[in-house]
Parts: C-alpha cells; sequence; structure tokens
C-alpha cells in the first residue's frame, strides 16, 4: 500500500477484523516467503511439490466423470451438467467423503450430513457464523490455535477463549474451568475447536483415553467439539492410529472438519465439514446442522467447484475412496523427513548443558511429534517478525514465530518448523542456518 496514494476509506470504517493481528498473520508469512525467495524456508506447511502431477489432475476428472454414467447411471447430458454447472450446495461428492471416512476413520456417516466445501477454511467459516447468534457466544479453542480458525472467528465477531494444551494436547481441567467462568459470566461457550491428531502449530497429538475423557466432559459440559483432522493420516509408525473424536462420537458431540488439501491437492480448494448435529426449525421440523450450513454457504460461495470436486472424487475412486492408500509415498517422504528434522536438531544441539543458556531460560529445546508436519523448537529468547526477517536476510532460512498462533501480544520463544515442503538436502541446510541464527542470537544478547 502506497502512503502518498490520497484514500477513499480507512481500515477503521470497515469490519474490525480487518488489520487484526489473526488476519494479517498469513500475508505477512507470505510476503516474507517472496522478500527472500532464494531462503530455505521450513516455514510453510505446504504440501511437496514435486508430487504434484498436472496428467493426473485429467485422469482424475475423467475418473470422476465415469462414475457418474456408469456408477450413478446419469445420462451423458446430466453427468456433464453435473459437472460445468451451478450445482448442488450441499456438493457432488458427499457420498465419496463419506465413503472414505468409514474406510479410512471407521467413521458411519450419513452424506446428507455432509457439506463439500472451498477448503477446510470455509467449513470453518460456515461452522462459526452458525454457531455465533449473538454477542454473548464464545468459542474455545487450544492454544497455540490455527491462526484461519482465529481470523474466521474474527470475521463473525466471536471471540475465542485460549484452553490449555499442554503435553496431552487439551487440559482437560482448563476446558472445564474455561466453561465455567464463561458461563459464570453469562457468556455461551459454543464450542471447543482442536486438532486431536498432530496439531498445526504444536505437532502435539492427543492420545486414546484422552480423547474418549474429552468426549465425556463435552457430554458432560453440553459442548460441543469441532475437530479438525488435516494431517492425521500422516502418521510416522505403522501401529494403529488413534480413532477420531468422531468415530469415537455416539452423541453427536463433534462436527468434523475435514480438507483435501494435504491428502490430495491444495490448488483444487476442496474440503468438508460433517454437521450431523439434529437442529429443531420453525414448525418442529428437524433436520441436520449441514442443512443450515449449506444455507449459509448459499450466499457466500454458491456451490464449491464441480469441476475441483470431481479431481478430488476421481482420486478417491482410484484408490477404493481410501487416502491412506492415496498417500503411502507422501506419508513415507513427510515422516522420513520428520525424523531427519529431529535427528538434525539433535545433532546441532547436542546437550542441554553445552548449550549457551540465560540465566531464566533453558537453552533449545524441541517437540518430537509422531507424524504431521511440525516441530516447535523453543530457545532461549523472544521470537518475533523482526527476527523472522533477519533470518530471511542475513541467514536464508525461514520458519513461522509462534506468537502467530497465540491471540495475545505476550512474547513467545518458540517457532515452528515444517517438513513438507522440502527435501532432506534442504532440511540440513535450513538447520544449518537456522543453528547460527540461534548461535549468534544467544551471544549477542549474552554479551
Ligand atoms: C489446521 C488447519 N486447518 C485448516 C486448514 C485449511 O485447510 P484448507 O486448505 O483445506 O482450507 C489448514 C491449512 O493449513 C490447517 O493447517
Amino acid at each position: 500500500m502506497s502512503v502518498a496514494e490520497p484514500a477513499d476509506l480507512t481500515v477503521a470504517d470497515l469490519h474490525p477484523a480487518l488489520g487484526d493481528p489473526a488476519l494479517t498473520s498469513m500475508n505477512f508469512l507470505n510476503e516474507v516467503s517472496e522478500r527472500y525467495p532464494a531462503a530455505v524456508s521450513l516455514a510453510a506447511g505446504r504440501p511437496y511439490e514435486e508430487f504434484f502431477d498436472l496428467a493426473a489432475v485429467h485422469r482424475h476428472l475423467d475418473t470422476f466423470h465415469r462414475h457418474l454414467v456408469d456408477d450413478l447411471g446419469h445420462r451423458p447430458e446430466q453427468a456433464r451438467r453435473l459437472l460445468l454447472q451451478y450445482g448442488r450446495t450441499k456438493g457432488i461428492v458427499h457420498h465419496l467423503i463419506a465413503r472414505n471416512l468409514a474406510v479410512d476413520e471407521g467413521i458411519t456417516v450419513d452424506p446428507e450430513d455432509v457439506v463439500v466445501t472451498v477448503g477446510c477454511q470455509e467449513a470453518m467459516f460456515l461452522v462459526l457464523r452458525a454457531l455465533r447468534a449473538g454477542p454473548a457466544d464464545v468459542l474455545l479453542a487450544v492454544a497455540p490455535t490455527y491462526v484461519g480458525l482465529t481470523g474466521a472467528a474474527r470475521l463473525v465477531d466471536l471471540p475465542v477463549w485460549p484452553v490449555a494444551g499442554g503435553s496431552a494436547g487439551v487440559d482437560l481441567a482448563d476446558l472445564a474451568a474455561q466453561v465455567h467462568r464463561a458461563r459464570a459470566a453469562g457468556l455461551r461457550p459454543r464450542a471447543c475447536y482442536l486438532m486431536p491428531d498432530f496439531a498445526n502449530p504444536s505437532g502435539v497429538s492427543i492420545d486414546s483415553a484422552q480423547r474418549q475423557r474429552l468426549l465425556d466432559l463435552a457430554t458432560q459440559e453440553d459442548l460441543l467439539l469441532l475437530e479438525d483432522n488435516p494431517y492425521g493420516l500422516f502418521h510416522s509408525d505403522d501401529g494403529p492410529r488413534p480413532p477420531t473424536l468422531k468415530a469415537l462420537d455416539t452423541g453427536r458431540r463433534v462436527v468434523y472438519l475435514g480438507s483435501f488439501a494435504k491428502t490430495v491437492l491444495p490448488g483444487a480448494r476442496v474440503g468438508y465439514v460433517v454437521a450431523d448435529q439434529r437442529v429443531a426449525g420453525p414448525g418442529g421440523r428437524v433436520g441436520p446442522l449441514a442443512d443450515q450450513l449449506a444455507m449459509i454457504k448459499s450466499m457466500v460461495t454458491v456451490n464449491t467447484s464441480p469441476i475441483a470436486q470431481a479431481v478430488i472424487g476421481g482420486r478417491l475412486l482410484e484408490h477404493g475412496c481410501s487416502l491412506v492408500a492415496a498417500n503411502t509415498r507422501e506419508r513415507s517422504a513427510y515422516t522420513r523427513n520428520l525424523r531427519h528434522l529431529v535427528a538434525g536438531l539433535a545433532r546441532r544441539f547436542p546437550a542441554l548443558p553445552d548449550q549457551p543458556d540465560l540465566p531464566d531460560r533453558p537453552a533449545v529445546r524441541w517437540t518430537v511429534p509422531a507424524g504431521g508436519f511440525f516441530v516447535v523448537v523453543t530457545v532461549p529468547f523472544p521470537v518475533d517478525d523482526a527476527l523472522l526477517d533477519r533470518s530471511g536476510r542475513d541467514y536464508g532460512v525461514l520458519w513461522t514465530p509462534m506468537a502467530h498462533f497465540y491471540d495475545d501480544t505476550a512474547p513467545v520463544h518458540a517457532l515452528r518448523l515444517s517438513v513438507s515442503a522440502v527435501t532432506p538436502e534442504q532440511i540440513d541446510v535450513g538447520l544449518d542456518r537456522l543453528a547460527a541464527l540461534i548461535t549468534d542470537e544467544v551471544t549477542r544478547r549474552a554479551g
């Protein structure tokens, strides 16, 4: 934005969310990447681009088209209309999503309870828009929180109250305390948002027993849970994954948010929400929350591009609706990278006593997630945007300040590294540069 240019409007006269750090965060991080294109990026949580295959996109489209004609019995002109015309607000791959959830997650859903959305981001927006009925409503979210969720909440004027995550992924005592605190203040906690599997940004997962306790607490407190699961398939061992909250949900407590960005293609911009909660309407008519979300969607994006849905649908069909099967190569690359990054950190920061330290802070530490894209590194100094800029300019490595994932201005001594968009060789280079930055920073502050 040019300073000298005459302005027609001021941000102060637009929606208060504009200019809020939650909304400017993603733009800022993208701008830094553009400013230092030669830097190694351990910042981006994007899929590895060498996996992208343009020819496969055409094939997926054809596969889905054949499915419409051969499996579902559509006449050619109907199939063409379904792919190219305005379409069903709740989407045209809902039946395949239901099949995928059954095959990969053991979740049984009625396809009518699914809304196919423009990325998971739209799904979050629709759910928050629906839940925010009035000024007493608040959303609880496990902190640190995905900034896209915080930004969407801002846009619908829904305050976000942080709930401690901790090493268990969600601190149930704190969750109960926040619910009680909100109610005591005359507020209405509508839901708690969390990522039980390899959370962005913390990398932490919730174990099976804690998932069950969380569901019990949600029932006890009459609270919805918004389960966001973009990374669950990228687990590093061959043992069974813990069931999703939705798979354990016998009381329609869980609204399940899905994304195909990491498991198929981010450029398709397709996600979905499973919202099977029964909503009583005027005249006593009861229907799924999905129908209410579709009503909102009809005024936001009308329907998700059927061409994009067809690409996702084709990919699903080509793998028996299993994204586990479709992502064997991706899972092994991401888990290899994760192990490589963690081993690389251990080599560069071998033992705490050898590390430069400050009196009030431990030395460099990092999380060791069992999957997903992200590792959090804690350092003995506050990590802010100015340091990121310097890291890109002087050291040639990018990462994400953890401060972006907390909804306050307190200094945060941690940064997020992502393994998804890089090779092991790039991880080595990136870690050498990060280690130089950390060492220089500690030395500078000690001196
Ligand atoms: C936790 C989480 N939720 C949602 C999204 C958005 O997904 P989509 O690209 O499908 O909109 C992301 C993207 O990185 C994410 O990390």
